[in-house]
């Protein structure tokens, strides 16, 4: 009898400034969930990545250690997960280079999110941008990843990581295998002052509600998040994604206003039901008309109770640096070796020593 084979997952974090409620959504409660699952663990901190986008070089290694603060407080545990950060491994950015060889420039052309970022960074549409999802696709090969949790605007990257894979395996002789990605339903969170977006930084501080938030910023970020103001929910919230149609729906200026105050409406829903308030959630749809004013009062209370416990646990870790800094450590340690493995047998493979 063969043995069963462990699945490996594997997946990364930009450092980029703190994390929020879309983080938490859509992927840290995941990466979480799937400690209990048995498989090897890889979470590595993508410090390497986000170099391409513009930032300023003295509040990087802070982001760092913010992050890594951030991931321990939200509950991923050294014991299960192997936690590091990405440029701590070379191994990375080696595997890198060999598969940069065998991609295509055209592959990388068609990539939504470089053509995003590049027409948001005009003067800085640099080749690190580019290659973003070669190196990406290096941080997956490299664990010989089974399964990927990630978002869903990376199941594109997903896809070119196991074209990589083949154009290797080709080329090379079959080695890597393709790849999963891990999707679980997550719900859409929306910036809380442009419901038509979805939560980001670059959507400015009113967008986001941070995971370190005290509750008193909470309280007030709430207060200015955009609603409809008749507390009706005129559509179901499937229809709403229909009518709100695809990333740039055409509207005209009334029935935007109006999509977007319903949006921002389910969006205050959404966040009740993301910090445990399911029932008040539906009670508060069965109960319309909605008192915006209270029902935000009350999203901000139990997002802040919500996260109490992290909010402490993150200020303990940070507080200790040499601590923070000997978990990775150990676990860049423990990364280097299986990806030290990797390295040295693709290194044969096409014909480098
Ligand atoms: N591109 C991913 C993001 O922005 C981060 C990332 C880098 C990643 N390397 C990875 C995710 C490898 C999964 C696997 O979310």
């Amino acid at each position: 009898m063969t043995e069963r084979k462990i699945p490996t997952i594997v997946t990364g974090v930009q450092p980029t400034g703190p994390s929020h409620l879309g983080h938490y959504a859509g992927i840290y409660r995941n990466m979480v969930a799937l400690q209990e699952r048995e498989a090897r663990r890889f979470y590595f901190i993508a410090d390497y990545h986000s170099l391409s986008e513009d930032y300023d070089p003295s509040e990087k290694s802070r982001q760092i250690m913010d992050l890594a603060a951030e991931l321990l407080a939200i509950g991923v545990d050294p014991k299960k997960t192997t936690l590091f950060v990405q440029s701590h491994v070379p191994e990375h950015t080696e595997l890198c280079w060999i598969l940069n060889t065998v991609t295509p420039i055209s592959f990388l052309e068609r990539m939504t999110q470089y053509k995003d970022k590049a027409s948001r960074q005009k003067q800085n549409i640099n080749v690190g941008l580019f290659a973003y999802p070669v190196l990406q696709a290096a941080d997956i090969l490299i664990y010989r990843a089974d399964q990927v949790p990630v978002g869903r605007d990376q199941l594109q990257h997903l896809e070119l990581t196991r074209d990589i894979a083949g154009f290797f395996n080709n080329r090379f002789g079959r080695y890597f295998t393709e790849p999963k990605p891990l999707l679980t339903e997550t719900p859409k969170i929306r910036g809380l002052n442009d419901p038509l977006k979805k939560m980001s930084k670059s959507l400015g501080g009113k967008s986001y509600v941070a995971l370190r938030d005290d509750p008193d910023t909470i309280c007030a970020k709430l207060k200015s998040a955009v609603t409809e103001t008749t507390g009706i929910l005129k559509y179901s919230e499937e229809e709403l994604e229909r009518r709100l149609g695809g990333p740039n729906p055409a509207l005209t200026d009334g029935e935007g206003t109006d999509l977007c105050g319903q949006a921002g409406a389910y969006n205050l829903l959404t966040l009740l039901k993301l910090a445990g308030g399911e029932r008040e959630a539906r009670l508060i749809m069965a109960g319309q008309p909605i008192r915006y004013g209270e029902l935000k009062r009350l999203v901000a209370e139990r997002l802040s109770d919500h996260f109490a416990d992290f909010r402490q646990k993150y200020e303990k870790f940070r507080e200790d640096e040499d601590h923070l800094k000997e978990i990775l450590k150990k676990g860049a340690e423990t990364a280097g070796k299986t990806a030290g493995e990797t390295l040295k047998e693709v290194r044969k493979l096409v014909g480098v020593r």
